[in-house]
């Protein structure tokens, strides 16, 4: 590891210099007008592997491209496969007006980098990527086969990734899947994520008058959309924080005793929680503690709303429509589609006939779980302590990997989730920012998790 040491130490700098390059794409996936920079992202990506010595290919799907990358390949019967994913797409910068900087114009200030997908998932993928160049530069041997899976539409739910992944199955299964698209549990605590949550998407609208009305004149002899739907939402979670939709519990798997022995281990300040959000005090489901409801609890989350006069001064109406978007976020062994149809049940039985309903299922992705006792987790166990120098920690995450269960379910191989993220890296918001020594560590830490991975078998 001699040798890989000094690449990756004489190589800090290029390596920052090339995330920027790939950071300074804005490949947002859920804006069309982004089409172009998604297809420049990925042709960046493709010709970036193809420099550092891998067989690369592009596929075209009806989103965005996918990148299939290998490396020459290793002969012997006892060399493992590895699959390392990621994805080149982001999430919109919008509000452009709380960034400090401009979010795809790349800016280091203090040991990070700031703009919007160098953490999720630029950053993380692309230590990987490193890593993998390090054994290719130095001509180490590469202990394992490696195949970049890299997509650019996880922000949308991975759709066509699913179908690719369920078509190519024999070709993409390997021994080991990596993948780094979660969080550390803090800085001093590398982390192996053991499951992430499922999502269920729907679009609520409630449709009243024909047109928007003067609520002076007809205020008071028709049903508001907007209170109606407010109601509608309303009769969704009771005043303890449970989810009232008939039957939405009836699949979850119960924390086991050592997950909760685990989550009540791990130095968690619910004030300095609070207070990092921004908020006054913590809500949620009663009987659970703030790890549990935010990792191993679903709930009902309303994204958006919209309805009625926006804007500036009053404008006397009854608006014709209301809408919602809503999205549960589903724990092992709910299934996504099951609980969109419960709350669409539920909804309608509550709604009133006073207006019309119209409910739209949107993306589905599985919750993922997977066992923390194989020998991938005890590979990167030993990784992450080398690289990091303190004892990794077992967790779950909240967020959503829609890929993660197909995975499961086509691919076979042991799926590890290694996070080079940061509990303050601002997924999704605005000042997203990648720390460049978890940067570092984290291309230390692939080096060492191949190698491990290598000799496990
Ligand atoms: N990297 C996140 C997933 C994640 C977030 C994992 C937080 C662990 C903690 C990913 O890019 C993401 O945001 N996924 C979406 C998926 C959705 C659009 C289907 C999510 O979770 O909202
Ligand atoms: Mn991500």
């Amino acid at each position: 590891m001699v040798t890989i040491q000094k690449y990756l130490s004489q190589n800090r700098r290029p390596f920052v210099e090339q995330l920027k390059s790939l950071v300074r794409f804005p490949s947002v996936s859920t804006q069309p007008e982004h089409r172009h920079d998604v297809l420049s992202c990925a042709d960046w990506l493709a010709r970036h592997f193809r420099t550092l010595g891998l067989d690369v290919k592009l596929y075209p799907t009806k989103g965005n491209p996918i990148l299939v990358a290998r490396t020459p390949p290793m002969r012997g019967p006892k060399v493992p496969s590895v699959l390392i994913y990621g994805h080149y797409d982001v999430q919109p910068p919008e509000p452009l007006e709380l960034w400090k900087t401009s979010p795809f114009e790349p800016v280091e200030r203090a040991g990070k980098l700031f703009g919007r997908g160098a953490s999720d998932n630029k950053g993380q993928f692309f230590a990987h990527v490193k890593a993998v160049e390090a054994y290719l530069k130095t001509h180490t041997p590469l202990p394992v086969n490696v195949t970049f899976l890299i997509e650019g539409e996880e922000e949308v739910g991975s759709l066509n990734l699913m179908s690719f992944v369920k078509q190519r199955a024999k070709q993409l299964r390997a021994d080991y899947i990596i993948v780094s698209d979660t969080s550390m549990f803090s800085k001093d605590h590398p982390t192996i994520t053991y499951a992430t949550r499922g999502i269920a998407a729907l679009e609520v609208r409630v449709d009243g008058p024909s047109r928007d009305l003067h609520s002076g004149v007809f205020g008071g002899s028709v049903a508001n959309p907007v209170m109606t739907l407010a109601r509608l939402l309303a009769a969704c979670v009771d005043a303890n924080g449970h989810v009232v939709v008939p039957g939405f519990y009836d699949d979850v798997r119960p924390l086991e005793k050592w997950e909760c022995e685990q989550f009540r281990g791990l130095p968690f300040n619910e004030r300095a929680y609070a207070r990092f959000l921004g908020v006054p005090s913590l809500v949620g489901e009663k009987g659970y503690t703030t790890l549990e409801r935010r990792w191993a609890r679903p709930t009902f989350e309303i994204n958006g709303i919209s309805g009625g006069y926006q804007g500036p001064g009053t404008k006397t109406i009854v608006p014709a429509w209301a809408g919602a978007k809503i999205t549960c976020r589903l724990v092992p062994n709910q299934k996504p589609e099951a609980i969109a149809q419960l709350v669409t049940r539920h909804l309608r039985r509550v709604c009133p006939s006073s207006v019309r309903l119209t409910t739209t299922p949107g993306h589905h992705s599985h919750p993922f779980h997977e066992s923390p006792r194989g020998r991938g987790a005890k590979a990167a166990a030993v990784a992450l302590r080398k690289a990091f120098g303190s004892e990794p920690v077992f967790a779950r995450e909240g967020g959503s990997l829609p890929i993660l269960d197909v995975f499961k379910r086509h691919l076979r191989g042991e799926i590890i989730l290694v996070g080079l993220g940061l509990p303050d890296d601002n997924w999704h918001s605005p000042n997203e920012k990648m720390d460049l020594a978890n940067f570092h560590r984290g291309i230390a830490m692939s080096a060492e998790l191949l190698r491990e991975l290598g000799t496990a078998h």
